[in-house]
Parts: structure tokens; sequence; C-alpha cells
């Protein structure tokens, strides 16, 4: 029998007495983060203050009271999804010379040499310095040559490529074009202007000559995209169109510390409009990258009468547009996809192009419920239509009745509205073309098409709720009245856009684009209540910092 002893007691006290101390002042071991106000999304508990983040990067507890605990500055709102844009090609836009919106070919010269100094690796016959945005417009109308990027002493004997404003020409240095057969012969659908333009097909002969960035290079665009998105408080994208060398680099880097932006991707074939890739089926996924969709194309775009219209353009009364593949061709393409188990994702602009694109979703709907109401298959396998620009009123009857998703781009209709009216007249605009808030029943979902149009997601909102144009304020007319006010969306409409609709149109409802115990770890601080904001405030709005999976991925501070 052991002997008794004060200094065993006095130990087994102790032990006990720290033992009840750590019980009584129980700390979670997750982190929680309390701050100003949060909007949750979620209807049932709308706002909160504190929110407790498990190590996977999942919401734990969503609660109202931040008692003993000091709140952090700032107001939170659900991390924001772009529901249609295009990350790789962000990227490159990031790694090469910006000339949008340039004046002249002094300022086109001069954005150029500062970038050629800033980025001295660029402009090697194997990284060729790349460029988009000019127009002759700015240069009188002239158009310009190689002889032009000579007349800067830095940029000789650099190779230069710079894409026009629409990408369908390139304007090359003349040490590109001394890689190049002499003489250069013709090109069908194609065009060779002066020396150093090539347009359309023409742009062939140059670029089987350019080197294609490398896996470093794709890399660090990769990055760049993801961190610039994360900067405008995207916390996930809907990549519209990715291709298989990009799906590989995708897989490759997911899991990676760059990697910092969930990723719902449509697979997109290297020729358009076919089945491939049959061997990925790639239905499953991970949280950060997801792959469930495909991309067809049923036309092209409106500036360029290029989209496929039922009645013909009004201001070109001799062409409708065209089509990409006729009704059959896009009908067994989508019925091959959607049994396959994708969901089906169809590009359409003109009213004669979703048109097609609906009797394609019809037919792959039929095709995989024969029993049942295409409304209740639809439900469940949410086929989207993407830009959904222009609608004959029988198709929006159609979408209302089958439930058909509309993917639209809010800055599209304050871009396009200076030119629209002149493209399909006034009563086609009024009662077909980007419509918004008569589509609200079918969830649309909301992005920005970047790198067409900016990326933030604040831009759309704006654009959204008021139909003025985000770059200047002004609506139509140069005014304060925003272009058809009818089909505006509420602030909360909007939102949601970017955030629930979009989550479930990847199917992660529930998981993304809301504050709610089980959700994804995404949030964005503001400074102030966005409710509380004035809508002005949202053209240029910064925000305070971006969270994805319970890790701070953006700080305008660090910045
Ligand atoms: C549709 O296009 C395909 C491929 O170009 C062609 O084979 C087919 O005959 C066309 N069908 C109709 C009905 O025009
Ligand atoms: C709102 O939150 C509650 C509690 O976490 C949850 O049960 C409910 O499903 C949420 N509602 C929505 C619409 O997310
Ligand atoms: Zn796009």
């Amino acid at each position: 029998m052991p002997r008794f002893s004060y200094r065993s007691l006095a130990y087994t006290l102790s032990t006990v007495t720290i033992a009840v101390l750590a019980a009584y002042f129980h700390h979670p071991t997750n982190p929680v983060y309390c701050y100003d106000s949060i909007k949750t999304l979620n209807k049932t508990v709308p706002s909160a203050q504190c929110f407790e983040v498990s190590p996977s990067g999942t919401f734990t507890r969503v609660w109202s009271s931040n008692l003993w605990r000091t709140a952090r500055s700032g107001h939170v709102i659900p991390g924001l999804w772009d529901g249609h844009g295009h990350i790789m090609q962000y990227g490159e836009l990031l790694h090469s010379v910006d000339i949008f919106g340039s004046q002249s070919m002094e300022e086109v010269l001069e954005r150029v040499r500062t970038y050629a100094n800033e980025n001295p690796h660029a402009g090697t016959e194997e990284e060729w310095l790349r460029g988009v945005g000019w127009d002759q417009a700015a240069f009188g109308g002239q158009m310009p040559i190689a002889d032009d990027l000579a007349s800067i002493s830095e940029l000789r004997g650099k190779y230069i490529m710079l894409d026009r404003v629409d990408v369908h020409c390139i304007w090359v240095s003349q040490a590109v074009l001394n890689l190049l057969p002499h003489p250069v012969k013709d090109v069908p659908g194609g065009e060779i202007i002066g020396e150093g333009v090539f347009c359309d097909n023409a742009m062939d002969l140059v670029l089987k000559f350019w080197p294609k960035p490398g896996y470093d290079s794709r890399v660090k665009m990769l990055r760049s995209a993801m961190r610039a998105l994360n900067k405008v408080g995207l916390v996930g994208v809907h990549d519209a169109g990715i291709t298989d060398p990009t799906f590989r680099l995708y897989e490759d880097r997911v899991s990676t510390v760059g990697w910092t932006l969930r990723v719902y991707a449509m697979l997109e074939c290297e020729k358009r409009n076919t089945f491939c890739h049959p061997e990925l089926k790639r239905v499953d996924d991970n949280d950060m990258f997801r792959v469930r969709s495909v991309k067809l194309f049923a036309d092209g775009a409106l500036g360029s009468w290029g989209s496929a219209l039922i009645d013909p353009y009004s201001d070109r009364p001799d062409t409708t547009g065209s089509l990409l593949v006729n009704d059959s061709t896009m009908e067994s393409v989508a019925v091959a996809w959607a049994e396959a188990g994708y969901q089906v994702n169809i590009h359409a602009i003109g009213d004669l192009a979703n048109r097609v694109a609906i009797n394609a979703v019809v037919a792959a709907l039929r095709k995989l419920c024969p029993t049942e109401s295409l409304w209740h298959c639809q439900h469940f396998r949410r086929f989207r239509i993407e830009h959904a620009q222009i609608l004959h009123p029988e198709e929006q009857a159609r979408m209302h009745a089958i439930g058909i998703i509309p993917s639209i781009q809010p800055t599209h209709a304050t871009s396009d509205m200076y030119y629209a009216a002149d493209r399909l007249g006034e009563e086609r605009t009024a009662e077909e073309a980007y419509r918004m808030r008569s589509l609200l029943p079918l969830s649309p979902v909301l992005g920005s098409d970047f790198p067409v149009e900016p990326p933030s997601p604040f831009a759309g909102i704006y654009a959204a709720v008021t139909r003025r144009d985000p770059k200047t304020g002004k609506g139509r007319d140069g005014g304060h009245k925003g272009w058809h006010l009818s089909e505006t969306l509420t602030l909360e409409q909007a939102l949601r856009g970017f955030t629930t609709a979009p989550a479930r149109a990847a199917f992660w409802e529930g998981k993304a684009g809301v504050i709610r115990e089980g959700a994804f770890a995404d949030w964005v601080v503001l400074d102030k209540k966005i409710d509380d904001m004035d809508i002005e405030e949202f053209r240029d709005l910064r925000v305070k910092e971006t969270w994805v999976a319970g890790k701070r991925v953006y700080a305008r501070d660090e910045d």
C-alpha cells in the first residue's frame, strides 16, 4: 500500500484544477473571426458577427454575438464569383503591353517602349514582346507598319507582335517579318496590309513562327491572373472554355500554393463543337477545381455582324449573320456531351443562335429523361446559355418554361449599348436584347467575360443596377439615365448573380457564395456595409481583403 504523501495530494489537486480550468475556459481550436458586420446571403440568418473556420477551409459556426471578442474592422460579404471569364487569356493580357485606348501612334510606341524597358527579357526570338489593343482609328485611319516600331531605338531588332483591339489583325516588327519566306504569298480568307499587318487567316503565316509560351510562362500567367482576380474580390471563376493543354496545366498546378481561386471549368475541344476528350470523363473533382461542363458555340459577336439573327441586321439588311453549326450538328453534339454526364453550356448571342441552342438543350433533356418533364430534368442537369444576349420572345418563354440558366455579362450591355440599336433597330433592342430583370426567375449567373471586360464584379453590379457604363458613369445618351431601365436589377439581385447563382450553376449551392455552417470559408472584407454604399462607389471599389478556404489571398494594405 503506497504511503500517503502531502506531495502527491498537492500534485493530484493541481492537475485536477488545471484540467477543470482548462475545460472552463475552453477555446475552440479553430480560428474565429469577428467583424463589424457580416452579410451572409442566407435568407434565414441574413446577418452575423462572427464565424469559425475549420482547418480544411469551411465555416464550422456562424453566430451573432461578439461578446468577449474584439471585432476586426471591416464589413464582410460572401466571396464573389465570376460566372463567365477566361483565366489564361487574362493572364496573357497581364503579361503583355496594354495598348487599349491609346489615342495616337506616339502613345502606342511610348507604352511599348516603357514595357520593353521594364521587361528586358521580352522581345527575343524565344519570347516575343506581345501587346493588345491598337486601333488604326487612332492613327488617322492609316494602318501601322513594321517601320513604325523601328522608329524607337530601344525597340529596334526586337521581336514584337501586337494584336488589334478585336484580335483579328496583328502588327509585327521587322525581326518577325524577317522570319517569313519572301515574297509572302496571299492567303484565302486573309489579308496582308502594307509591311507589317496580317489579318484573319493571314495571321497564321506569322503565328507559325511565334514561340508559344512554355510551361514556366504559362504558370506565371496563371498566377498573375489568380492574384489579380483575388484583388477584385473574386474567390471563384467559371472558366468559359479550357482546351486540353490548359486542362493539364490546371491539374498540375491545382495543389500548389499559387492556386488561390476556385475554378469551375467548361471543357472546350481543340475543334469547336465536337465531342472530344471522351477519355477524360472528369465529372468528379475537388474543392478548388471542378470540371463538369462543356462549352459549345452557336455563333459569333454582334459588333462584327457575326451573331446569327432570325431577321436581317438593321444596318446591313443583306445579312443575318451566321451560325457556326447547323441545328442538327448542335443537337447531336449536345446530346453526346449530356449523355457523358456533362452540363452543356452553349455560347449564343443572336436570337437565331439562341433558338438553335435551346433546341439543342431540349433535344439533350428529352434524351436524358424521356419520361420526365423537361423542367424536372433541367432542374438537375442545369444546362446554360452563355451570353443569351438577344432572345426572341418565343425563346424567352421557352427558357422560363424549361428553367434554362442564362449566363449574362452586365458590362457587355453597357459596352454594346452604343451600337446595339444600330445593328438591331429600336424595336428588337427593346423586346429582345440584354435582358436581365425579365430573366430573374431563372437565377441568371452574372460575369464579366474578362479579359473582354475588366473583371471587377463591382463594375458588373454597377452596370446591372444602373444600366450605365461603369467606365464613365453615363448612360447611352451621355446623361444620367441608364439604358433600358426596365431591365435593371436591385443590388441584392445583382449580388446574388455573383454569388448564389453561380454557385447553383456549378452544382455548389450551399457551399459557395454564402456564409453558413458547412460552406466554403470564402469571404470578402469591405470598408463599409455594401447596403449602405452609394452605387457610384461601385465603379472603382477596392476591396480590403479576400479570403479563400480560410486563407487570406489578398490584403489591400500589403498591395
Ligand atoms: C449539318 O452540318 C453537317 C456538318 O457540316 C452536315 O453533314 C449536315 O448534312 C448538315 N445538316 C443539315 C440538315 O443541313
Ligand atoms: C442558413 O443557415 C442555417 C444554419 O446554418 C442552415 O441550416 C440553412 O440551410 C441555411 N440556409 C441557406 C439557404 O443556406
Ligand atoms: Zn467568353
